[in-house]
């Protein structure tokens, strides 16, 4: 019988005390319910308005609200911040934590412009210089469906990775009339940041070489909304093995869910997300498994990203969700609206290199 690797959010003993920065929509549903379920003590907060901090910290009993984001900085208690602000001005609030001597979890996306990627280079080696952590909130690597896989591949129980495959089969968000309509290519460079990153880190050991992606309008899409409502992406990489990403439109299904599946050259994995859909089946030598899961990405996942961090600083290793790690997949989705803009042309990610440390990481990747 194939026994399952522990997937569930993993915690050192004692837990570090974060302070929290914005206190918004993502932090009040997610954040702040994922922590209060594992004993993760929050003990300030700031905020851009002193008013929606408060609100905040009475309703999930944090002790402190900070006037700004440099007194909780300054805050001797804090030793993780939680960045849960919007991308603007990501690069300088994740700056200003580590020039404080923070650890950081930063809310994805990590950036949005290929322009940032040189500062927050720099930012990482401040940090390292300084000997603090810099993490992504890439919260759905603890989706338990989704982290048991990552830890079946990472174990070898399918061999070597041949192609990962994900169907976007529910209905999208709703989009029309709200600030995601006007982010340019808005599935490919957020909505599936989180489909891309786990890709990327089922394919790791493999370069990715090539991203090709387009999005476009479907029928029966209201002219309100902006944004197309469909969109792929395809990968390939150095080893051969390659992948794809597709959401057809806004699916109607009365099985609505996220299925993937990773073939490998021993096996297969076969499962879905989303919508009470959680399942991950081993399909290896002629025998099926299924593995019972519990918990979900919402709001688990928020546990694991934070768990992970601390799991990492309390053993003096790198994260698993090291900016370092995030910034190769943040280079896939840019590369993918790179190739969106010129209708599907394959885009190389190297492509996005502006300096020579790009290469170095690209080595490492
Ligand atoms: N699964 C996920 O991981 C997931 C899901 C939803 C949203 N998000 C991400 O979370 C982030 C926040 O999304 P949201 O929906 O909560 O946004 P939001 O606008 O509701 O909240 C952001 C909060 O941050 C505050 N803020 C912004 N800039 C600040 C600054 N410089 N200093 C202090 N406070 C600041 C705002 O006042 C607001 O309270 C986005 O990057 C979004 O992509 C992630």
């Amino acid at each position: 019988m194939t026994v399952a690797p522990d997937y569930r959010p993993a915690f050192p003993e004692r837990r570090l005390n974060v302070g929290l920065v914005g206190a918004g929509a993502i932090a009040r549903t997610a954040h702040l319910p994922a922590y209060a379920a594992w004993d993760v003590p929050v003990v300030a907060v700031a905020s851009r308005s002193v008013e929606s901090a408060r609100a905040i910290a009475n309703d999930f009993g944090i002790e402190t609200v900070h006037a700004s984001v440099d007194d909780l900085l300054a805050d001797p208690r804090v030793d993780i911040v939680d960045i849960a602000t919007g991308p603007d001005e990501r690069v300088e609030l994740i700056a200003a934590a580590v020039r404080a001597g923070k650890h950081v979890l930063a809310q994805k996306p990590l950036l949005v412009d290929e322009a940032e990627i040189p500062q927050m280079r720099e930012v990482l080696a401040d940090a390292e210089a300084r000997g603090v952590r810099v993490a992504v909130n890439q919260n759905a690597r603890w989706a338990p469906a989704w982290r048991l896989s990552s830890l079946l591949v990472r174990r070898g129980d399918i061999g070597d990775v041949v192609g990962v495959t994900h169907l976007h089969d529910k209905p999208l968000p709703p989009l029309v009339g709200t600030p995601f309509d006007d982010i340019a290519h808005m599935l490919l460079s957020d909505y599936l940041v989180h489909w891309i990153d786990i890709t990327r880190c089922w394919l790791d050991g493999s370069r990715v070489s090539t991203v090709a992606a387009q999005d476009g309008r479907v029928p029966g899409q209201p002219d309100a909304a902006r944004n197309p409502w469909q969109a792929g992406l395809q990968l390939t990489t150095d080893t051969g093995a390659t992948a794809a990403i597709r959401i057809v439109g806004n699916a109607r299904s009365a099985e609505a869910g996220c299925p993937f599946w990773i073939h490998g050259t021993e096996g297969t994995i076969r499962g879905s997300i989303l919508r009470d859909t959680d399942a991950v089946e081993l399909d290896r030598d002629g025998e099926r498994t299924s593995f019972p899961l519990e918990g979900a990405w919402f709001v688990d996942g928020f546990a694991g990203a934070m768990g992970e961090l601390m799991s990492a600083v309390v053993e003096g290793r790198a994260p698993e969700n090291s900016a370092a790690h995030v910034l190769g997949s943040v280079r896939v989705g840019l590369a993918a609206v790179r190739s969106a803009e010129a209708c599907g042309v394959p885009v190389h990610p190297v492509d996005l290199r502006l300096d020579p440390a790009d290469a170095r990481e690209g080595d490492a990747e």
